[in-house]
């Protein structure tokens, strides 16, 4: 079942997105989150972040699985999701390190490294609750668009779209790495609950296809709809061409489709 609540802008969504993931670790202090990358996230970590800081939240007990990490790039680079999940939450909160996990993309035996991931994350339970975001194409964790859906995590070849989305936290397109180690769609589907969140015209077209299309391959983040316990919480404007085929949004945020 997915539910979906309408946030106005950027930072509503975060702050509505930042309360979700707040109370499952109120319910379950020892909780497994699930956690992503890039734009979406950075204003639901802050929040988090104040809150730790206030006093008012702790990640104590916390565990962490990551989506996704390029290859290649070392955990202190500067455009690794190591380096990003560092900088945006774990440096800022008070999580064990040794309680944080992201592939890792300089593994010499990426098969092993990709095999290990999944059997740790089985190893912990699965996700108690995983955040995603969604790529302009679909995608969810690095699941890009395919003919079939694949369960394991897995070295991935990163679509053109992806490439050119990410391109801006590099210098050029050109140093976007062409691959990455994902997650794969067995152990997202394997968390307990499921936030996606979304923000911006160019998830517009992606948050339709997921949610008012069919479930298909072509667009990896409809498979959510099968899930038992999904929420999206995504802007006005990812929202878009949802409203524009008819949704409503009551006025507690939740969108009727
Ligand atoms: C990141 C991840 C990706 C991103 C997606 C959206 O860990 O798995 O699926 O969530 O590419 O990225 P942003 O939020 O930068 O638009």
């Amino acid at each position: 079942m997915v539910r979906i609540y309408h946030g106005e802008t950027y930072e509503a969504m975060s702050l509505r997105a930042a309360h979700i993931i707040a109370a499952e670790i109120h319910h379950n202090p020892a909780c497994v989150l699930g956690l992503a990358t890039g734009s979406s996230p950075v204003g639901t970590y802050k929040n988090l972040v104040t809150w730790v800081k206030n006093g008012e939240l702790s990640f104590k007990d916390v565990q962490t699985v990551n989506l996704d990490e390029y290859k290649g790039l070392a955990p202190d680079h500067d455009q690794s999701y190591r380096y990003f999940m560092d900088t945006n939450l774990f440096n800022h909160v008070d999580i064990d390190p040794a309680n944080t996990r992201v592939p890792n993309g300089l593994a010499e035996d990426l098969a092993a490294e990709c095999a290990a991931y999944d059997e740790m994350i089985a190893s912990l339970g699965y996700a108690d609750l995983q955040l995603l975001g969604v790529g302009n194409n679909g995608h969810i964790g690095f699941n890009e668009p395919d003919d079939h859906f694949i369960k394991e995590t897995r070295v991935v070849d990163l679509a053109p779209s992806t490439i050119e989305a990410n391109a801006r936290f590099f210098a050029s397109a050109d140093d976007v790495p062409k691959q990455a180690l994902s997650m794969g769609i067995g152990c997202i589907m394997a968390a307990r609950r499921i936030l996606l969140i979304a923000s911006g015209e160019s998830k517009a077209q992606a948050i339709y296809d997921a949610f008012c299309g069919p479930i298909t391959p072509k667009c990896p983040a409809s498979i959510l709809q099968l899930h038992k316990d999904v929420v999206v919480v995504a802007d006005r404007a990812a929202l878009s061409k949802m409203l524009e085929a008819g949704a409503t949004v009551a006025e507690n945020g939740l969108v009727t489709i």
